[in-house]
């Protein structure tokens, strides 16, 4: 297996994932991301979903990645955040079917081959499953830790479980859980519905001794937000539907911020 070797100018490298499709990941990953790049941070985002790249819709971002004079790719950048993502490509430059050995090859050329200068940030929003572009992720570069969305139902608590044991059994870091679709206010009767049951993902953190993120409520605006390419996050830390992604994000930092500090230790001693 070959050995990941750190990106240079690049501090930390975040996976968003989950078991399941459709629980929000990618909402989360824009809305994270811009989050930080409004808290000072240089981000980079990386759409690993190969067969569903949302992160162009959502981040309001369609233009073809030109080439740098080294040969390298530039990202496209929209609201302070450089991305990239086989979505961007022509219909005829990508296969609809990617095999194994390409799979790997997008995943590695996305991480090394894109002039990303100088990040704090690079977040890979994963597609759902336990599959083979984290195995390419860890086999190319180290990463910091992973995050991991679901929503508080349990079919999708059961395949968040899986991700836990997936990414324990590759040494990558759970660096929280964040619970999307938590509940529904009825904004006539201001009744909270929990649609998708609620608080089993905080569960799930505390009984796999994983930290807890936040919870994100089930809103209108949120989807929104994503199918204009205009994520709520834009409207700042104190808007009310922006701004627990703001505490996801500080908290994301804390976290990160130790587990990089525990990684460099253990490539000291190596
Ligand atoms: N908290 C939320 N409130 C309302 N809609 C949401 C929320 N989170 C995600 N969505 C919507 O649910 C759908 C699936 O989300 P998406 O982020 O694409 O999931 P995934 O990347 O896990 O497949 C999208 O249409 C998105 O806008
Ligand atoms: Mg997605």
């Amino acid at each position: 297996m070959p050995s990941p070797v750190a990106l240079p100018g690049i501090s930390k490298i975040v996976a968003i994932g989950s078991g399941k499709g459709g629980v929000g990941k990618t909402t989360v990953a824009v809305n994270l991301a811009i989050a930080l790049s409004k808290l000072g941070q240089r981000v980079g985002l990386v759409d690993a979903d190969l067969y569903g790249p949302n992160v162009p819709l959502m981040m309001g971002s369609s233009e073809s990645p030109r080439m740098d004079g080294n040969e390298r790719i530039i990202p496209n950048e929209t609201y302070g955040v450089k991305t990239i993502s086989v979505g961007y490509l022509s219909p005829g430059d990508k296969p609809l079917v990617w095999r194994g050995p390409m799979l790997h090859q997008v995943i590695r050329q996305f991480l090394q081959d894109v002039n990303w200068g100088e990040l704090d940030y690079l977040l890979i929003d994963l597609p759902p499953g336990t599959g083979d572009v984290v195995i390419s992720l860890v086999q190319t570069v180290p990463l910091t830790g992973a995050v991991i969305v679901s929503t508080p139902s349990d079919v999708a608590l059961q395949d968040a479980r899986k991700a836990l044991e997936m990414f324990a059994q590759v040494n990558v870091e759970v660096l929280g859980i964040v619970e999307n679709m938590s509940h529904f206010t009825c904004p006539h009767c201001h009744q909270e519905i929990d649609i998708f049951s609620r608080g089993g993902a905080e569960r799930t953190a505390h009984r796999f001794n994983v930290p807890f993120l936040g919870s994100v409520e089930l809103i209108p605006a949120i989807r929104e937000g994503g199918d204009s390419g205009k994520p709520v996050a834009l409207a700042g830390p104190e808007d009310p539907q922006a701004a627990e992604f703001y505490a996801m994000a500080e908290r994301l930092m804390k976290n990160a911020n130790a587990a990089a500090a525990t990684t460099s230790g253990v490539i000291e001693i190596i």
